[in-house]
């Protein structure tokens, strides 16, 4: 007999402090897929999500609004769900970080580390902000790089020069927050002693599918260059949960936000009489975790060590999935490219297609995946709507004028139908294994060998002769059995379009198992139309969508901030030089032979140039306005003879040239010759 599993799974709490957009849809989808084939499959699960409340930017944002925090994580939560619904994702429970349960569990895990003498405290000192009387981050920390003088950079890094400092170094640094210069303060700080849990965490990487290779790599390249203790506190003022015995420091928030997935489960289970400490702790029970991979760092070190030294079960599986980019480009609020949940929904493209060509995209792999528009209305109007809806089109009016709607009571020739029930291990194997596309693909086929099937068999002559009247109540049967086969598979997917469907065979929902039955001698009722085409012009909708919510926030801003007049972008032109000052400068054209995100830079890309006598390694700090993938094969100019300089990750070689006002806000572009233009041609 199957044994049935016992399945707890997550996807990461959303912040709340904004809509959701459209790579927490992506993150959500590929989650909910996965459970609802589990679902269909007979295990149990657990699908548990929450809205991460807690931090510096929440408590800033309520402040800007002038509303306490509590009223707008309220807000946001109301939107996220909303959002999750009209996506249907099946979260068995959504709930807060900012509740009891999470403040328990936070309590509890807390004390457990203490006991098992996993804390420390330490002074550490930081920039204060008298004014506001808070200390402050790195990223509300602004000034001059103290290397290219380029001004307005963060505290930690710079995004022209790419150079990496304290926020001390920087010229002339101020508070974001209140535009006062901050001084310098000693404090208290708790750690998670992480520094000890390297061997623990070694041994606990190397159970099988642990982790993706790609996180196994990166976790080894972390335990290799030893583990610092965590800091896992927060001085006030602070949104978050008082850590016992002091009034003044908070939980940082990446502590208690995982327990967050806990006190969600925590909270379902009261309201369903469950045991939520059994539930956890039974060795049979299988937890998983779905996040982006920025933050692979929290759920593969922090998090598992955490659980180990508190006494709770730690992950079975992590799954880390890549960025997601639009049009080749990642999504960007100032080119207006930024598309929340709400645009999608708005545009009324049914959501499930979505589901369908983000599905058809999604691999086991840590890759980024592109969502191009085009290819999305191609892709869903010549596989969903084109092949797969239309196998009950080409049977639905013979099923309705000669069969009054009744399959037949036999049918002679199952090969077809044995032939898609053949492949449901297969593509069970491939949900399994978050293989999606390949799912999909392997799905389409069939959809394709239903469709040579009818070409063959041309219904539409059989129903010109009344003597093939029988045989073709048999095709048109087989057709509704193929079409609820592949339904069944292409349910996890598109779940709104099978309800439809089900609807349509007048059938209960249908189950995994049901692949190996048909529906014989049955009733089904009139076809009506289940989905349409779409058309470039809803995409187009779907884009002004994006961009008049982003015209709308920037009017605000600027009216606020009321500073940045239209010229002010305009640099002035600099002084005058003579040509052998330019001729000092040797511009060359490069080939882009490999671009690559840069590990631990916020800003920079690694690119690997060709200009025809030799090769060069160059940093680039455009890693916001480009996804690496679109670089390669392209051709820009350099400047080659620009000193060498190291940077944290390595020596670059020279520097590529881009256009952008001195905002950044308009982006960031570099630039392309004309074609014909060879590797190493001086540009003069
Ligand atoms: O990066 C984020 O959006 C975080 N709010 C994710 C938290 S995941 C979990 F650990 F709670
Ligand atoms: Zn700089």
């Amino acid at each position: 007999m199957k044994e049935y599993k016992t399945l707890i799974v997550t996807c990461a709490l959303p912040y709340a402090n904004a809509n959701l957009h459209l790579g927490h849809i992506l993150e959500h989808i590929q989650a909910d897929i996965w459970v609802r084939f589990q679902k269909m499959q007979g295990n149990k699960c657990y699908f548990i999500c929450a809205d991460d409340t807690h931090g510096t930017p929440i408590m800033l944002k309520a402040q800007e609004l002038n509303i306490t925090p509590e009223e707008l994580t309220t807000q946001i939560y109301k939107s996220h769900v909303e959002d999750i619904k009209a996506f249907d994702i099946s979260f068995d429970h959504y709930y807060t970080t900012n509740s009891p349960e999470s403040k328990e569990l936070v309590y509890d895990i807390y004390n457990k580390l203490k006991t098992n003498n996993k804390i420390a405290t330490r002074n550490i000192h930081q920039l204060y902000d008298e004014e506001k009387q808070m200390f402050l981050p790195d990223r509300y920390i602004k000034g001059t790089c103290p290397k290219c003088k380029a001004e307005e950079q963060y505290g930690d890094n710079c995004e022209v020069c790419g150079t990496f400092y304290s926020p001390t170094d920087l010229i002339d640094y101020y508070s974001v927050i209140s535009g006062t210069k901050p001084v310098i303060k000693k404090s208290e700080h708790y750690f998670f002693k992480l520094s000890e849990c390297g061997d623990f965490l070694d041994n606990w990487l190397n159970r099988n599918n642990r982790l993706q290779q790609e996180a196994i790599n990166k976790m080894h390249e972390w335990l290799s260059s030893g583990l610092q203790d965590w800091d896992i506190s927060r001085d006030k003022p602070y949104f978050g949960f008082l850590i016992p015995g002091t009034t003044d420091k908070y939980f940082y928030v990446w502590l208690d936000a995982p327990i967050g997935y806990m006190g969600s489960l925590l909270n379902f289970c009261k309201q369903n009489n469950l045991d939520f400490q059994q539930l956890w702790n039974d060795p049979q029970t299988e937890i998983y975790h779905f996040f982006g991979k920025d933050v692979l760092y929290f759920h593969a070190l922090f998090w598992p060590a955490v659980l180990k030294y508190s006494g709770y079960n730690t992950p079975t599986s992590l799954f880390a999935h890549g960025f997601l980019t639009l049009n080749g480009q990642k999504m960007s609020k100032s080119r207006k490219t930024f598309i929340n949940a709400k645009h999608l929904i708005e545009s009324k493209i049914p959501t499930n297609l979505f589901r369908y060509y983000i599905g058809s995209k999604l691999t086991s792999k840590v890759e980024d995946i592109d969502f191009s528009l085009d290819d999305f209305v191609f892709k869903v109007n010549s596989e969903l709507v084109g092949k797969f809806v239309n196998i009950a089109a080409r049977s639905s009016s013979f099923m309705d004028k000669l069969f009054n709607n009744k399959t037949a009571t036999t049918i002679k020739d199952t090969s077809l139908l044995n032939r898609i029930s053949s492949q449901e291990s297969e593509i069970a194997e491939h949900y399994t294994n978050r293989e999606y596309a390949r799912a999909l693909r392997l799905i389409m086929s069939l959809v394709d060998e239903v469709n040579i099937y009818v070409d063959n068999i041309k219904p539409w002559a059989l129903a010109k002769d009344p003597q093939q009247l029988e045989l073709l109540h048999e095709v048109c049967s087989i057709l509704i059995n193929a079409f609820r086969l592949i339904t069944i598979y292409l349910k996890p997917v598109t779940p709104q379009l099978a309800l439809d469907i089900e609807k349509y065979l007048n059938i209960k929902e249908l189950q995994w198992s049901d692949v190996h039955s048909l529906l014989l001698d049955h009733n089904i009722n009139k076809y009506t139309h289940l989905i349409t085409r779409i058309d470039t012009k809803m995409t187009e909708n779907l884009m002004n969508l994006a961009q008049n919510e982003v015209t709308l926030q920037t009017t605000a801003t600027e009216a606020t901030s009321n500073e940045i007049t239209p010229s002010s972008q305009y640099e002035p032109i600099a002084d005058i030089i003579d040509y052998d000052d330019f001729s000092k400068l040797d511009l060359r054209i490069a080939k882009i032979v490999n671009a690559q995100y840069v590990e631990g830079a916020d800003k920079l890309l690694q690119l690997t140039l060709d200009i025809g006598c030799e090769t060069r390694n160059v940093f680039a700090g455009i890693k916001s306005a480009y996804d690496p993938a679109t670089l390669v094969g392209k051709h820009t100019v350099m400047v080659a003879n620009l000193a060498p300089r190291k940077m944290k990750f390595g020596l670059s070689q020279g520097m590529v040239l881009a256009a952008s006002f001195d905002d950044k806000n308009s982006g960031v572009y570099i630039l392309e010759p004309h074609d014909g233009a060879k590797p190493g041609m001086r540009v003069k």
